[in-house]
């Protein structure tokens, strides 16, 4: 049977790069971000490698986008194996500075949003005894620096959700996993002056995801960190 996965924030960057792979794998992908000719390009590309793909465009930080994609992937997929929690965004700023939107925004992607699929899929999974959710996360959530409270906070957060969330289905055979990623080459960083072909690439952080989906059921790798070899 065809298995599949929902991938958050795949029209770009690491959620393009881990909808490819998985496609790649075989997998049905259903790809959700904002972006609708984004979305559309990178399951076209899938398409070409799995023979399905599908796509919604929506606002990850509205319920009403998080319900309609869940019933749309729901009803594309049947059942959904894998959620790649990927979408997420940054702001910077000191405590002091920062506005409270941003952390608003922040929040509501990197950590509600990715509370809001994974309440979605996890009914499925544990009926099925089987799935695997993977949080794309960040070396942020291990480490804070000056003006990157917002999204430490949101990083360390996801870390905490799930690494409880492990506890909390592992009996259900459900893999969960936090993937850590220092700087990746994405549109993310485009902006910084930085080394960009030293930083790690979208495609090693989709083999993270592949890595984790390849091993074996009696064992969870729970936390991947993977930093630039050499240092941007
Ligand atoms: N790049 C890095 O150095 C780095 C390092 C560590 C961790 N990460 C993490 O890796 C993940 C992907 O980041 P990236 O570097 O690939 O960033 P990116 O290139 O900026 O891509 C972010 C993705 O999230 C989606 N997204 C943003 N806001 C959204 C919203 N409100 N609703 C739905 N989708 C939304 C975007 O889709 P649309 O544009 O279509 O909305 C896009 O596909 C993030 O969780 C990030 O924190 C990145």
């Amino acid at each position: 049977m065809t298995r599949t996965a929902l991938v958050s924030g795949a029209g770009k960057g690491n959620g393009r790069a881990i909808a490819l792979r998985l496609a790649a794998n075989g997998y049905h992908v259903f790809l959700l971000g904002r972006d609708s000719g984004a979305l559309a390009a990178v399951a076209a590309a899938c398409v070409a490698h799995s023979g399905r793909a599908d796509f919604m465009a929506g606002d990850l930080c509205h319920a009403d986008d998080i319900a309609s994609a869940l019933d749309a992937a729901r009803g594309r997929l049947g059942s959904i194996d894998v959620l790649v929690n990927n979408a997420g965004t940054s702001a910077r700023g000191t405590v002091q500075d920062a506005d409270l939107e941003d952390w608003r925004k922040v929040l509501d992607l990197n950590l509600w949003a990715t509370i809001a699929l994974t309440r979605g899929v996890l009914p499925g999974m544990i009926a099925r005894r089987q799935g695997a959710v993977i949080n794309i996360s960040s070396i942020s959530g291990r480490h804070s620096a000056g003006g990157d409270a917002i999204y430490a906070a949101s990083k360390h957060a996801l870390n905490g959700f799930t690494a409880s969330l492990f506890e909390d289905v592992r009996e259900f055979g459900i893999k969960v996993s936090c993937i850590m990623p220092g700087f990746v080459d994405t549109p993310m960083t485009a902006k910084l002056r930085r080394r960009h072909e030293r930083m790690i690439g979208p495609e090693d952080i989709a083999a993270c995801v592949d890595f984790v989906l390849a091993s074996s059921a009696r064992c969870c790798p729970t936390e991947i960190v993977i930093r630039p070899q050499f240092a941007p």
